[in-house]
């Protein structure tokens, strides 16, 4: 009897960890319409990563704009790669985190890494080339990340 509700207790315990390690991998994910892996977040939850996504943009276009100018702002495109920093990353909530698939939550954060590294070469006056080259190999990340997922509206 008592052999047997151990084996319960490890048979359970074998679950829960296959399920928490299954949702760490895959997150909340189901497929979308267009073959994407769409990613069940709550509308709030939504707005957020979507808000956080326009903010992407707008530094990377800040960079861009600074380095088209012949007298190029360094401070104000240090300010917008800094902008898109790991300090970005840390006001993502938990229970969002927990939604989302392994290769998301790398890509996004290398993008966060990698945008402070820019924001330091800037700093240190890397060439345009230099800076060109940190950039494209994030927008490389951008439209991965996008070719693989989509946002879907869960309760
Ligand atoms: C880790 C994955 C990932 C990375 C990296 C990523 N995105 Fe996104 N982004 C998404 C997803 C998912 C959506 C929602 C797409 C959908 O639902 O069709 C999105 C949406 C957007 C949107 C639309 C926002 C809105 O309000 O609808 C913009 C703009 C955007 N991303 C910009 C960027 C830029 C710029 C970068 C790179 C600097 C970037 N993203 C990197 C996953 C990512």
């Amino acid at each position: 009897m008592k052999s047997k509700a151990c084996m319960a207790a490890i048979i359970l315990w074998i679950m829960t960890v296959t399920a928490v390690g299954w949702l760490f991998v895959k997150g909340w994910t189901t497929e979308g319409s267009d073959g994407r892996a769409e990613i069940l977040l709550a509308p709030v939850e939504r707005d957020q990563i979507l808000a956080e996504m326009r903010l992407l943009l707008k530094a990377v276009d800040g960079i861009i704009r600074g380095l088209g100018e012949p007298l190029p702002d360094l401070k104000a495109m240090e300010a917008a790669a800094r902008g898109a920093g790991m300090d970005m990353a840390r006001d993502v909530e938990p229970t969002i985190m927990a939604k989302l698939p392994l290769p998301f939550k790398q890509m996004g954060m290398s993008i966060h890494k990698d945008m402070d590294a820019l924001a330091d070469a800037i700093a240190q006056s890397e060439s345009s080339q230099q800076i060109l080259q940190r950039l494209s190999s994030m927008t490389a990340r951008c439209t991965t990340c996008h070719d693989m997922y989509r946002f879907g509206a869960s309760r």
